[in-house]
């Protein structure tokens, strides 16, 4: 049949119909698909399949799945109301964490709930969150004893944790709370991961162990949430925060949302709050024991601006380099690093067809070191975000807030907490690996350092 003699297409189906089949990425074996590759490496995997085209299918198994490789079609992707939230990861997510949540909803109530967190993260609220981020930041620096070592992970995960909480949940009481928290998260978010990769359905009901810690830690996560918001409901009080909006919350029918809604709410945010913050810092920390010229140069810049007195909330934004040590940490090592969608509807990306139901990947990871989008890709160099060179990085090659209707609301939230902490530590300490640490790349749902210890030696 020519071209000519197609008839035009009635609608966006058809159209679909008509378009070309990603082509497969190679290495698929057979029965197992691209399947061990992708769990033995799945930063090397997803990093070299822009080789093989813009739009690649996968084998999973049986299971065929759709990458995306270019940054052009993930925001394409992000931006198309074609995709959903869906697939593999969320499912993983929301039959743990909830299924009323935001982060796991689509439609109507996702667009409900966003306008109920939102006003929360708008750029004119974060300044009344920085007197408790500088708090945080400082706390850190009188909490390290110069020549002890810090663990890396349970520190990030404290600080990240109890900003979360005290600037949106406005609880006092955090500390016990905060622990009980990183712990219960740890466990939680490792399992998932597991639970994710190896799809093992009813060995993880097994009286094991390792699956006794997990139903633990999950309990226990979900009883801290309703304690949390048992506490403010008995306190009568209704601070102007996140959680108040969450208790006050209506739903599409002007009625108030149901409890297990507000609990899911409360996990939802909580959650992804944290690990991806506690990630980050971990980053954040192993750049500055690597990189000690930039961890020089944050600290001379900061002292510019603040003439030794401690680092302040409002001084973040004439901390130029400090931000770009910040972005750059994340370019390298995004703490979200693959994303899911799932077609609902046949549709098309980069002129390839895309059936109803597929489930597309890509990784922010694999976008954010392309030797197509970034000269010197693997070079830690934060000058590579000052304005003059930044002009030149691609459109979508750096999103690790993602872009669209899910991009995440916390992008200012975390940007300020990040840039703070950083100026913070860096003025008051270098920082030295000792002996035990490996900074190699754990990757799970997030991606953070094996195990970062570190020694602050005071300046
Ligand atoms: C370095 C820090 C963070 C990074 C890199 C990050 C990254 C992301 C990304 C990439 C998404 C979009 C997921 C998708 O497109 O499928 C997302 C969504 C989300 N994030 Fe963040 N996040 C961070 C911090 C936070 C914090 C601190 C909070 C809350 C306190 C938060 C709450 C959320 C929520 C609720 C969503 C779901 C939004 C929706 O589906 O509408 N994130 N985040």
């Amino acid at each position: 049949m020519t071209v000519e003699s197609v008839k035009p297409p009635t609608s966006a189906a058809a159209q679909a119909s008509q378009l070309r089949e990603p082509p497969l990425a190679g290495g698929a074996v057979p029965l197992l698909g691209h399947g061990l590759k992708l769990v033995r490496d799945p930063l090397a995997f997803m990093s070299r399949l822009r080789e093989h085209g813009d739009v690649v299918r996968l084998k999973l198994g049986p299971k065929t799945v759709y990458a995306v490789t270019t940054p052009a079609l993930t925001g394409a992707l992000a931006l198309s109301p074609d995709f959903k939230i869906d697939g593999p990861l969320w499912e993983s997510l929301e039959g743990l964490l909830g299924k009323e949540g935001v982060a796991t909803a689509n439609g109507p109530r996702h667009r409900r709930q966003r306008r109920t967190i939102q006003p929360a993260f708008r750029l004119d609220a974060i300044p009344a969150y920085g007197p408790i981020m500088e708090e945080e930041a400082h706390g850190l620096t009188t909490r390290w004893r110069p020549g002890e070592t810090i663990d890396c992970t349970s520190e990030s995960f404290r600080v990240a944790v109890r900003i979360a909480a005290r600037c949106l949940l406005r609880g006092e009481y955090m500390d016990e709370r905060a622990e009980r928290l990183c712990n219960a998260l740890a466990v939680v978010f490792q399992g998932m991961y597991r639970r994710m990769v190896v799809p093992l359905g009813p060995l993880y009901r097994l009286p094991l162990p390792a699956n006794r810690e997990f139903n633990r830690a999950l309990a226990d996560l979900h009883l801290l949430v309703d304690e949390i918001i048992a506490e403010r409901r008995a306190s009568g009080q209704k601070p102007d925060d996140l959680l108040t909006a969450l208790l006050e919350a209506k739903d599409e029918n002007g009625d108030p949302i149901g409890e297990q809604e507000i609990h899911d709410q409360v996990v939802a945010i909580l959650t992804p709050g944290s690990e991806t913050v506690a990630s980050t810092i971990m980053w954040l920390l192993q750049v500055l024991a690597a990189h000690p010229e930039h961890a020089d140069r944050v600290r001379e810049e900061v002292e510019s601006v603040t003439d030794g007195r401690p680092v302040a909330f409002e001084d973040v934004r004439k901390l130029r380099h400090t931000n770009n040590v910040v972005v750059e940490a994340m370019r390298l090592r995004p703490a979200v690093w693959i994303l899911t969608r799932r077609a609902v509807t046949d549709t098309s990306l980069g002129g390839y067809r895309i059936p109803a139901g597929a489930d597309i990947v890509y990784s922010p990871y694999a976008i954010q070191r392309d030797p197509h989008s970034y000269p010197d890709h693997l070079e830690f160099d934060p000058d590579r975000w000052l304005p003059e060179r930044a002009k030149d990085v691609p459109k979508y090659a750096m999103s690790p807030f993602s872009v669209g209707n899910r991009k995440c609301p916390s992008d200012h939230f975390s940007m300020a907490q990040l840039s703070l902490i950083t100026a913070a530590i860096a003025t008051k300490y270098r920082f030295e690996q000792v002996a035990g640490s490996d900074d190699a790349t754990r990757v799970g749902i997030t991606l953070r350092p094996q195990r970062l210890l570190l020694k602050p030696v005071p300046r």
